[in-house]
């Protein structure tokens, strides 16, 4: 159970989950994840911050027992619906039916959309607007499109402590601990990078106008709804989201490549090579077809280039290598520095159609190579070229 005193009136009441295996069905969770909710007390009124995943519910319901007892809680904020963090309102509302849902204007009409619950239940708040519990005061800010439309952060005057929804979360479960001070969180940056690019990753202007937002406010206690609550790498975390959300990467390339029978995977690797030889240190190379799109995702957004490649298959691209092209296009990825490679063996496909993706991103190519059926000399010598004109346009070196 993790109850644990942040301030001596905001305490997290969230859980783990250890067991999902794909996150939105999707994305993988080796480490787990949680679902952060927390409590805020006033002298005079008590407010839950967010909820859980249905699933933990039950945990979560014990949590908040155990340390208010019967007193039924005054507020339930929501500060974003999806339904990892929505899924327990129906369970919050029959457990305590005098709880007002507070929201704002979509809030409500998610609510009403996703769990079916009557006009009296809610206060709907504007931007700005703050809610007095006895000595604590909400504020709330809204967010909109980190991650959803309703999304908001509400910040707690008198303690400095923010509750920022999706935005500074990071996959992985909290092993004991629960604020940064108090845990080994090296191993959370590399999850948080695959958080932010896979899930919040289209969504940069947006984040780029949240932190613009809050960043005047005094904040001792970052408390995102996934991961880690954030108190001594406050600065390293807002950080790493403005430089992600500014599609700023850091030196490095990723190569992505597709292979049926090993003849586009050694040009891969041949590229790599030349990539080394030239003095690039930090390449990332996945198989499309083994590596997971989100760890693929994650490293295209991380770092400056990246050089995608696959063979023509049935004239279109090889599919994984499509399917990330997809996501690239998708999370609308820019300021990255691309080069394409393909292959065929009867006609040429893949390199068009892989310079079409890249096209739509408003992206340039800046070198790219075509091999029929294997590697000879003059591909390998068009390998050493890509490598060559990938690194000159590298900024970051
Ligand atoms: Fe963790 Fe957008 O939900």
């Amino acid at each position: 159970m993790n109850i644990r005193e942040i301030t001596k009136d905001v305490l997290y009441v969230g859980v783990n989950d250890r067991n999902t295996d794909r996150f939105e069905a999707l994305w993988p969770l080796p480490n787990g994840v949680s679902y952060n909710s927390y409590i805020v007390k006033g002298s005079e009124k008590v407010a839950l911050i967010d909820t859980v995943e249905i699933g933990t519910v039950r945990d979560y319901i014990n949590a908040i027992n155990l340390e208010i007892g019967t007193t039924s809680p005054d507020f339930l904020v929501i500060n974003h619906m999806e339904p990892d963090h929505s899924g327990g309102i129906p369970v919050v509302l029959a457990t305590y039916p005098e709880i007002k849902i507070v929201g704002n204007r979509q809030t409500i009409s998610m609510v009403k959309g996703f769990y079916h619950i009557s006009d009296e239940h809610f206060l709907e708040i504007k931007d700005g607007e703050t809610l007095d519990l006895g000595g604590k005061t909400l504020k709330f800010f809204l967010t909109p499109m980190v991650h959803w439309p309703e999304t908001m952060m509400t910040y707690v005057e008198d303690e400095g402590v923010l509750f920022s929804g999706d935005a500074f979360g990071t996959f992985g479960a909290l092993n004991g601990g629960v604020v940064d001070s108090e845990m080994e969180i090296e191993w959370y940056w590399d999850e948080m990078y695959r958080y932010y690019s896979n899930i919040v990753g289209k969504y940069g202007r947006f984040v780029q106008k949240a932190l613009e937002k809050t960043s005047g406010l005094d904040i001792k206690y970052l408390c995102s709804t996934h991961g880690p609550v954030w108190h001594d790498n406050i600065s390293k975390v807002v950080g790493i989201y403005d430089r992600l959300s500014k599609y700023e990467s850091e030196p490095g390339v990723t190569i992505i490549y597709g292979s049926m029978y090993g003849n586009t995977a050694d040009v891969a690797e041949e590229i790599a090579r030349q990539l080394a030889i030239r003095g690039v240190k930090n390449i990332k190379i996945h198989n499309a077809s083994k590596s997971n799109l989100s760890y693929m995702i994650s490293d295209a957004f991380r770092y400056e280039g990246i050089i995608v490649g696959g063979p023509t298959y049935s004239m279109h691209i090889f599919p994984p290598v499509e399917q990330f092209m997809i996501a690239m296009e998708t999370r609308e990825i820019k300021n990255k520095v691309i080069a394409t490679f393909g292959s065929f063996t009867w006609a040429s496909s893949s390199v068009g159609k892989l310079k079409e993706y890249v096209e739509k991103m408003k992206l340039e190519v800046v070198d790219s190579l075509d091999m029929k059926q294997s590697a000879d000399e003059s591909v390998y010598e068009a390998a050493a070229r890509v490598a060559e004109n990938v690194v000159a346009s590298l900024k970051l070196k």
